[in-house]
């Protein structure tokens, strides 16, 4: 398994812990209005003052833990108000934002009859048999995503070449797109990798070209955006290795030349893929021992800003960042996976994330348009969604990575459908 397990970051652990002080709390007082009906069920005035300060104190515990969706600040997308009289629909509405809604014209592909869906997140062909999972369409609150038209997509993509860099999810985006398009391909072997290529875990680079539309979609591994690099003379024993935060990949130089550039990064800046495994952080020559994965990850972003302005032209490439895809890992070491059979109604507080803020408050400083797609409230529903043990390796469960056709075809769905006018 390719994604953190123990996500640190996870907000979830942060409301776990909350969870349990308000539970003590609620317990201490029911506690409290035990012993007032234990010792003064005669004095019925006073039992029933108790109860019904009992209930207004439920409520308000209820309330404090459950806010009925909370007001999320975005920084894209903007609202419909009468200010925007733009005529693209993604302007007018906040995509990010809404439910999802059964519909039975879902999934759009049959992941068996498309090479490019790796055996490992085809979960119907590893055993899963409810398909409910793949019938949920994502409705914005006020506005519709565009029905997805492989026609007029291909034709639209017809001599770009779309980039995908980052982690594993960035790969299974990047297979969820070849899958749409390739049902809109008669000729199934006009569509390849162009080095052959097997998808793998670790693989750097894969490139899928459409001959027929002369479209190439690439992926490139890069899971923390920034550049590895060896570790300085004199370092301590238990640095390992390093990872220059000052420095982007330096397999960027290949992701220039494109149309659609989209990235992703924030499972690995964990202390498991990091720290426990002697990897720290270094800017220029010097180690930088004591920061913080937060900082770091901040300052690696910050990074990759300055790299997009000083080197994209963005009159020409359509950037995009897509935030944290939530995980739904449970139980006391976060290490136990559930995989529900529909989606949760409530998003239990992981609709944010701290790596998602991170990225928006990144991107909103930059001096280029690069487009935030905000996956984390959408994802949070889609406990359902998750591969589990439906995987190629089904004694490993996994809650990190989705089932494919599933919830990173709407990632698509969404990102298509600001290329289309
Ligand atoms: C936004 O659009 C929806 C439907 O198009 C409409 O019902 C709603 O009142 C609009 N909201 C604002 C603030 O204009
Ligand atoms: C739309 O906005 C532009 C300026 O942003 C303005 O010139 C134009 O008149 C507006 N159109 C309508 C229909 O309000
Ligand atoms: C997907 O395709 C495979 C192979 O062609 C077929 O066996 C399977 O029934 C299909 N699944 C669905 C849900 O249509
Ligand atoms: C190629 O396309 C045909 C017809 O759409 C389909 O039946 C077949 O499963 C595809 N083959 C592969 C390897 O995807
Ligand atoms: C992008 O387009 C704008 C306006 O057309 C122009 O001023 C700017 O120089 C262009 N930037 C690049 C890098 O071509």
């Amino acid at each position: 398994m390719d994604v953190v397990r123990n996500v640190n970051w996870d907000s979830f652990a942060q409301f776990r812990s909350f969870c349990k002080r308000v539970m003590n709390f609620v317990n201490e007082i029911m506690k409290g209005y035990w012993k007032v009906w234990i010792f003064r069920t005669s004095h019925g005035l006073v039992a029933i003052g108790s109860l019904v300060s009992f209930i207004v104190v439920m409520a308000f515990a209820y309330l404090y833990l459950f806010p009925s969706v909370p007001p999320v600040v975005h920084s894209y997308g903007i609202s419909n108000s009468s200010s925007s009289n733009s005529s693209s629909y993604v302007e007018k509405c906040n995509v990010f934002e809404g439910s999802w809604i059964p519909d039975e014209s879902y999934p759009l592909y049959n992941a068996s009859q498309c090479p490019f869906a790796e055996r490992g997140f085809n979960c119907l062909a590893n055993g899963r048999e409810d398909m409910g999972y793949a019938k949920w369409r994502w409705k914005p609150k006020n506005c519709d995503i565009p029905r997805f038209d492989v026609r007029k997509v291909l034709e639209r993509l017809r001599g770009k070449r779309v980039v995908f860099v980052g982690d594993s999810l960035s790969r299974t985006q990047w297979e969820s797109l070849i899958c749409l398009l390739m049902t809109g391909v008669e000729d199934n072997k006009s569509v390849y990798e162009v080095n052959r290529n097997k998808i793998t875990k670790k693989i750097r680079f894969l490139s899928v070209r459409f001959r027929t539309f002369d479209l190439r979609i690439d992926f490139y591994r890069s899971v923390f955006l920034v550049q590895p690099a060896s570790v300085p003379t004199g370092a301590p024993k238990r640095v390992k290795s390093t990872l220059r935060i000052d420095k982007l990949d330096d397999i960027s130089t290949d992701w220039i030349d494109s149309d659609i550039l989209i990235f992703n990064s924030g499972h690995w800046w964990t202390p498991s893929k990091l720290f426990e495994l002697g990897c720290y952080f270094q800017v220029g020559k010097s180690l930088k021992l004591g920061m913080p994965i937060t900082t770091a990850f901040k300052k690696a972003l910050y990074t990759w800003a300055s790299w997009v302005e000083t080197t994209i032209n963005t009159n020409r490439t359509s950037v995009f960042f897509r935030t944290f895809e939530p995980s739904h890992w449970s139980g006391r070491h976060h290490n136990s996976c559930k995989v529900s059979r529909r989606p949760w109604l409530r998003s239990w507080g992981m609709d944010r994330s701290p790596v998602s803020d991170t990225i928006m408050n990144v991107v909103r400083k930059m001096a280029v348009p690069v487009t935030i797609m905000h996956v984390t409230p959408m994802g949070a529903f889609r406990s359902d969604g998750h591969v589990g043990t439906w995987s190629d390796k089904p004694s490993v469960p996994d809650c990190s990575h989705w089932c494919l056709p599933g919830v990173p075809d709407t990632w698509n769905e969404i990102l298509l459908s600001y290329l289309l006018p």
